[in-house]
């Protein structure tokens, strides 16, 4: 199906569950962090199966619904779960829900994953605010017909996550106390995980966390005109750089280990953003 008329049909189906409700923030939760939505008042949660031709996740601990609500008075549209590219579904399908959030009017998109550690500074449980991103080696989620009503054909990447973001959060991050690293993200397909020369590899390219997800709705929210920022859970250390095989029960542990403090710094952080004036 043309994926402009999937958007438009998600989105009919989905605002006549909605009452009028307009998220400021759209909020993604990674694999084991879904726990942040006991911290929203919530008003409506909508189950992914419940919305006509929404992409639906195949993945154990990604729950599968949409929580709309308010975090300390900001409105937010909170996903608790996502689908990867690495289940199957087109590229157009796994930015479906990124850009069905815009439609429902969100400015803002806060994108959160659990990945591997790349930078020799880093340690399991650390979380990285994304600078940049490295997405080459996905398929492009713009390729095939622009749709001009979402944003222009060759859109700039050049602030991929936003400065006034990053500085919100990092400031959000000391007033909590929450250590903060920074770096870039890439974006491989998955499922598998990455040979000890492939994390050689993104090291030279300049990543410093490795996972299946987020660069590719970075790049179609830009497109949309979203303004965006993401914050990494480092859940292991990558391939190569420990002994031990990496195990997906080991990365939903680590993340869930990591869940409190992690809830901690996101609700801060959408707080101070539901706060701030963006021109
Ligand atoms: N590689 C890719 N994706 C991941 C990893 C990893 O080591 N950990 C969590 N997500």
């Amino acid at each position: 199906m043309n994926p402009m008329k999937k958007l438009n049909d998600c989105y009919e189906s989905i605002s006549a569950k909605l009452n009028g409700f307009a998220p400021k923030v759209a909020l993604v939760l990674g694999s084991g962090l879904g726990a942040l939505a006991d911290e929203i008042a919530v008003e409506t949660t909508v189950n992914y199966s419940e919305i006509e031709g929404f992409p639906q996740s195949t993945v154990q601990g990604h729950k599968g619904r949409f929580v709309f609500g308010d975090i300390g008075g900001c409105p937010v549209a909170v996903m608790q779960g996502r689908v990867h590219y690495y289940e199957g579904y087109a590229m157009s399908d796994v930015v479906l829900p990124v850009r069905l959030m815009r439609k429902m009017g969100a400015e803002i998109l806060f994108l959160t994953n659990a990945s591997g550690g790349i930078n020799a500074s880093f340690a399991a449980g650390d979380f990285m605010l994304i600078t940049d991103q490295i997405a080459n080696f996905a398929p492009n989620p713009l390729i095939g017909a622009n749709f001009d009503e979402l944003g222009v054909r060759f859109p700039d990447m050049s602030e991929i996550y936003d400065g006034k973001l990053n500085a919100l959060i990092r400031e959000t991050a000391s007033s909590l106390g929450v250590p903060l690293k920074e770096g870039v993200y890439i974006q491989l397909t998955g499922p598998c995980f990455e040979s000890p020369a492939e994390i050689r590899m993104c090291r030279v390219l300049g990543a410093d966390a490795v996972g299946m997800s987020t660069a590719c709705e970075a790049i179609a929210a830009n497109h949309a005109g979203m303004r965006v920022c993401g914050i990494s859970c480092v859940a292991n250390l990558a391939c190569g750089l420990t002994d031990s095989p990496l195990t997906h029960a080991e990365v939903m542990e680590a993340a869930d280990k990591a869940a409190p403090l992690f809830k901690k710094l996101i609700k801060g952080a959408v707080e101070n953003i539901g706060k701030a004036e963006f021109n």
